[in-house]
């Protein structure tokens, strides 16, 4: 009963609809299964302890077994991997360590041959210090003197030379380093080993789009895009001069980024206009490739009336999939159901309209679902993430429910971990998600064939790796391939959604469409055992719906038929019924 009056109350507050109205006229990545590969960590070909190219190449089947349709990888381009390739030293090159250019070449044959399109990680804000540009900019060359961003620095009454702004790094420490051969500082939001470009200059714009033109006619299906919100700081006054940014005072470590707030450096307006020009530069490569259209998903850890505004307006085109971080960066593992319904109402509610939808639930910057949510929550964050609409985004380890790896002081290389001290490294490293894809049970867990790897293995890769997972009808595997076949139907794919918390522990999602059988998605989210009433909550359902898709978690099976007044679900389960 209790149930009944609170389904009714959320009836009240809910639905979402995504309406279209050629709704299955879609281009290809607006439905998308989209996968990230984290090229160091995914297959070693040589072994060297280093994932590359060529292992990508021989394991791109295992993308098309799970059902991907592109899959985005961080940079594999030159780089002295001081940010482990988001240091790029040449935009156009492949980096020793992944391999040559004919290795891509090869990448993109087995690609097109097995119909896993190939998206490449586009870094605009900065590059290494090691580019040919910077080299050149130190110099003072007159064609590079102003690709990056040059400051003589302030003098103190003592005479002491400091920054010309009290800017913090990403990476802590001053936005600014010192040069000693140009005799200025330069900008960095990141390391002091990724230098900003200067995007106020039309030569570095143009440079960057030139990068896009030469790896979209080399065949990949788009970019992903690094760091938006840092491409433009605040222009320089007449003076040249830059102002300081406002204290965070909660924030006491003033080496710290927090302790400052952003407000000169991230989300300037003219970032906006840069991403609808990147956006130009891909319809025009949709002309003049003609095929599909190439696409662009941008990388922003910003509010939300600022992502909307990715997406472009009514009169110019942004990103195709501003990556919807409001999951993954929001949801806790104490987080209730009407969490996890107001997140996702969050972007279906602010969504202009004809836009599509997109949902992140992991990447190479962020700890792993079963290490965030809980491991029994892997299964049924999957099963959100997949029956979204939209685009969804997989990060590489997330389908067989790897969790971070816990790794020493010693042992730690990401710069961010690097950077800080014993003491707050945990919170920052990024390694713990970095490790090696398990594939098997054998010699390094089938990754490399070398004694080493450069990051640790996770200790349980006996029991838990691809190989023996296709063994197991209720493995993560298993359930991930399922949800894969089921997100090819008709109502999936174009149909409509209702989203709503049924009471603070089960969250329900609707997908339907006109013709098709509808869809209900019941997560329970709590340990408590819970029985619930779609019936009454959701117009238009059977009496009797039936199991379509059940876990580990389950007593019922898949084939069973239940009254759509009544169903019980167990402690974190979570279940997929279908209309009779
Ligand atoms: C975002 C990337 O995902 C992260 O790994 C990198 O350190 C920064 N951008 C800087 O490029
Ligand atoms: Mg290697």
């Amino acid at each position: 009963m209790r149930n009944l009056v609170e389904i009714y109350l959320y009836f009240a507050l809910i639905v979402v609809t995504t309406s279209d109205k050629k709704v299955t006229d879609k281009s290809w990545w607006q439905t998308a299964s989209f996968y990230q590969i984290y090229p160091r960590s995914f297959k070693d070909s040589d072994g060297d302890g280093i994932g590359d190219i060529k292992g990508i190449t021989q394991q791109l089947s295992y993308l098309k077994e799970i059902g991907i349709d592109a899959t985005w990888l961080s940079p594999v381009f030159k780089s002295p991997m001081a940010d482990f390739g988001y240091d790029v030293a040449d935009f156009t090159e492949i980096d020793p360590i992944f391999g040559t250019m004919a290795d891509f070449d090869e990448l993109m044959e087995k690609s097109k041959e097995i119909g896993v399109k190939i998206i490449l990680d586009f870094v605009p804000n900065h590059t290494s210090d090691e580019h040919e540009w910077f080299i050149k900019s130190v110099q003072n060359d007159t064609e590079y003197a102003d690709y990056y961003v040059w400051h003589p620095g302030k003098v103190t009454e003592n005479g002491t030379r400091i920054p010309p702004t009290n800017w913090i790094s990403v990476f802590r420490g001053s936005m600014w380093t010192w040069n000693e051969n140009r005799q200025a500082y330069y900008l960095h939001q990141f390391h002091y080993k990724q230098p900003d470009l200067n995007y106020y200059n039309p030569k570095v714009r143009e440079a960057m789009k030139d990068v896009l033109r030469f790896w979209v006619r080399k065949g990949v299906a788009g970019f992903r895009i690094d760091a938006v919100p840092h491409i433009y700081e605040v222009a320089p006054d007449s003076d040249g001069n830059w102002p300081d940014e406002p204290r965070n005072y909660w924030e006491n470590d003033l080496e710290d980024y927090n302790s400052l707030q952003h407000i000169y450096t991230k989300d300037q307006p003219e970032t906006l206009e840069m991403v609808y020009e990147f956006r130009e530069v891909m319809n025009e490569l949709d002309e003049e490739l003609g095929g599909y259209q190439h696409i662009i998903l941008s990388e922003a850890y910003t509010d939300i009336d600022i992502l909307m505004q990715y997406y472009g307006n009514t009169t110019v085109d942004g990103a195709h999939i501003p990556f919807n971080f409001e999951l993954l960066s929001n949801l806790k593992s104490w987080s209730d159901a009407n969490h996890y319904s107001q997140l996702i109402h969050n972007w279906l509610d602010s969504m202009p309209a004809g836009r599509t939808a997109n949902w992140v639930l992991g990447n190479h910057d962020q700890s792993r679902i079963g290490t965030r949510l809980g491991w029994e929550r892997i299964d049924m964050i999957n099963v959100m993430l997949k029956t979204l609409p939209g685009a969804s985004i997989t990060y590489q380890g997330e389908e067989i429910g790897m969790t971070d790896v816990w790794i020493s002081w010693e042992n730690t290389v990401d710069p961010q971990g690097c950077q800080s001290s014993m003491q707050e490294y945990e919170r920052l490293s990024r390694d713990p998600a970095r490790t090696p894809f398990q594939w098997n049970d054998e010699h390094q867990a089938g990754f490399t064939d070398g004694n080493t790897t450069w990051l640790p293995l996770h200790a349980n890769y006996k029991t838990l790796n691809l190989k023996r997972e296709r063994g197991i009808s209720f493995s993560h595997l298993n359930i991930y391939k399922q949800l894969q076949k089921l997100r090819r139907e008709k109502a999936m794919r174009y149909g409509e959604t209702d989203v709503m918390a049924f009471n603070r522990n089960v969250l329900a999602i609707k997908r339907y469409l006109s013709g098709e059988r509808t869809f209900i998605v019941l997560l329970n989210i709590n340990d408590d055992y819970e029985a619930v009433n779609p019936k009454a909550a959701f117009i238009d359902l059977t009496d009797k719906l039936e199991y379509i898709l059940t876990t580990d978690k389950s007593i019922r099976q898949k084939g069973d038929r239940v009254s759509s007044d009544y169903i019980e679900l167990l402690s974190k389960e979570a279940v997929i019924l279908a209309t009779i």
